[in-house]
């Protein structure tokens, strides 16, 4: 007979929240921004591990053990990985990408390149070797960085041995295996002369800083964990990590027409992007907008603070440093930033119109599809923004919305 697991299912999304706030509070790991339906069974499979019935007795058990908050959060950072995942994607890496990477570097020139979410190695590993067989001798005379990082400290320990069992290099071609591989009694160890090169660390997407000046970004099958706002933010970050013309590298599954926007497709279908630099207006509105719904900021501009926080004053020098037309709203239309290029674009000063409402000034050339709101809740809304949002070169307006937000850490709603 079927295990009944309906009894385990986590009665409720508000339980599951609960669990998810748990974790954020011991562990400060934010999960709030994960798709729910594989976190849902992945407390389900720790609940019936675990022999809890009820997600109240499974939440009752987080708070007595330490180690069960650790193995649910292992459970949830789902690592399956292997050398040479998706072989379409790695022989477009070889025969197209790396040729061309390598064409646009001067000989000597530093290469960095970045594997997020690299979970146990295999991947960054991968490209090492790629790299390796490319470049031949100037490989080792080439400064060649390859940042292999994963929130998963287990994961990163794992890497950083270097070896692995007979399984685990199946996937890895007879030539490359013998190459580029040393048998020992404990497995497969990847030599030295590309562990050389290879350099592992924890790193959370989500809160810690990038590593910068990338010519290659490898992440994938990390955002179809993501929810649509994560993605966005964190592909972003990754605008900002890559040089100009740095490429980066999705999962096959991870078509996000976000990517399309603030980079140039160069495979579509093997989700390979490249940096252009034409569409930074789009990557700067996209990080006033996440700036926008960080609660301390909202907190100084719903209560009226003569001084400016940090994040407020980092809110408006990025509103002035925009060469596009920006100007920012209340939820009733009172103008609360006004950058210099609205001001050259309407001839009138900051000053001048902060406090007024923006209907009032019946600005030329303002027609209604330039309005961006912010937060969108409603997927009408989130699609009249995203429609707003690639139409918004001329001028944005970031309205902010009367919705009440909440706290991000007592995770209470904040009343006026
Ligand atoms: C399915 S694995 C992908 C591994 C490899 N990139 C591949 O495609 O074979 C997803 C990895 O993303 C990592 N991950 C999830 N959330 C992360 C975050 N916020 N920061 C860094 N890594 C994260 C997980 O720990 C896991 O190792």
């Amino acid at each position: 007979m079927a295990p009944d697991r309906s009894r385990r299912r986590p009665s409720n999304a508000e339980t599951v929240e609960q669990i998810l706030e748990r974790i954020r509070a011991t562990r400060n790991f934010d999960f709030r921004h994960y798709k729910r339906p594989t976190l849902h069974r992945r407390i389900e499979r720790r609940m019936a591990e675990r022999k809890c019935k009820t997600a109240a007795e499974y939440l009752a058990l987080l708070d007595r053990d330490p180690a069960e908050c650790d193995a649910l959060i292992a459970s949830m950072l789902i690592k399956v990985t292997g050398f040479f995942r998706d072989a379409e994607t790695w022989t477009l890496l070889s025969g197209k990408v790396i040729p061309q990477l390598l064409a646009e570097k001067r000989p000597g020139e530093e290469i960095r390149v970045w594997c997020a979410g690299s979970a146990t190695g295999e991947e960054a590993f991968s490209i090492g070797i790629l790299l390796a067989e490319a470049m031949g001798p100037a490989f080792q005379n080439q400064e060649v960085k390859i940042f292999g990082t994963d929130v998963d400290e287990k994961a990163i320990a794992f890497a950083r041995h270097g070896v692995y069992s007979r399984e685990q290099v199946k996937s890895v071609p007879a030539g490359i295996l013998k190459t580029w591989f040393v048998e020992d009694p404990t497995g497969w160890s990847v030599r030295k002369e590309i562990r050389r090169t290879v350099v592992f660390g924890v790193n959370n997407l989500v809160s810690d800083a990038p590593i910068s000046r990338l010519d290659l970004l490898l992440c994938r099958n990390v955002f179809i964990y993501l929810d649509g706002a994560l993605q966005k933010r964190v592909l972003t970050r990754f605008h900002h990590a890559l040089r100009r013309h740095g490429l980066l590298v999705l999962g096959k599954s991870e078509l996000i027409p976000f990517a399309g926007k603030i980079f140039e497709s160069v495979d579509q279908r093997r989700r390979i992007y490249r940096k252009d630099g034409r569409r930074d207006a789009a990557v700067a509105q996209e990080r006033l907008v996440s700036l926008l719904e960080q609660e301390s900021m909202a907190l100084a501009v719903d209560e009226g603070r003569p001084d400016l926080t940090t994040v407020d004053q980092v809110h408006r020098d990025i509103v002035q440093s925009l060469r596009v037309p920006m100007v920012a709203t209340g939820p009733d239309g009172t103008i609360l930033r006004w950058n210099a290029a609205a001001a050259a674009l309407w001839g009138r000063s900051e000053e001048e119109v902060t406090g007024k409402k923006l209907p009032a000034l019946t600005l030329p050339g303002l027609a209604g599809e330039l309005l961006v709101e912010k937060p969108p809740r409603s997927a009408k809304a989130r699609a009249r923004c995203s429609a707003a949002g690639e139409s918004s070169t001329a001028a944005a307006i970031i309205r902010r919305s009367s919705c009440r937000s909440r706290s991000p850490r007592s995770g209470t709603p904040r009343t006026k």
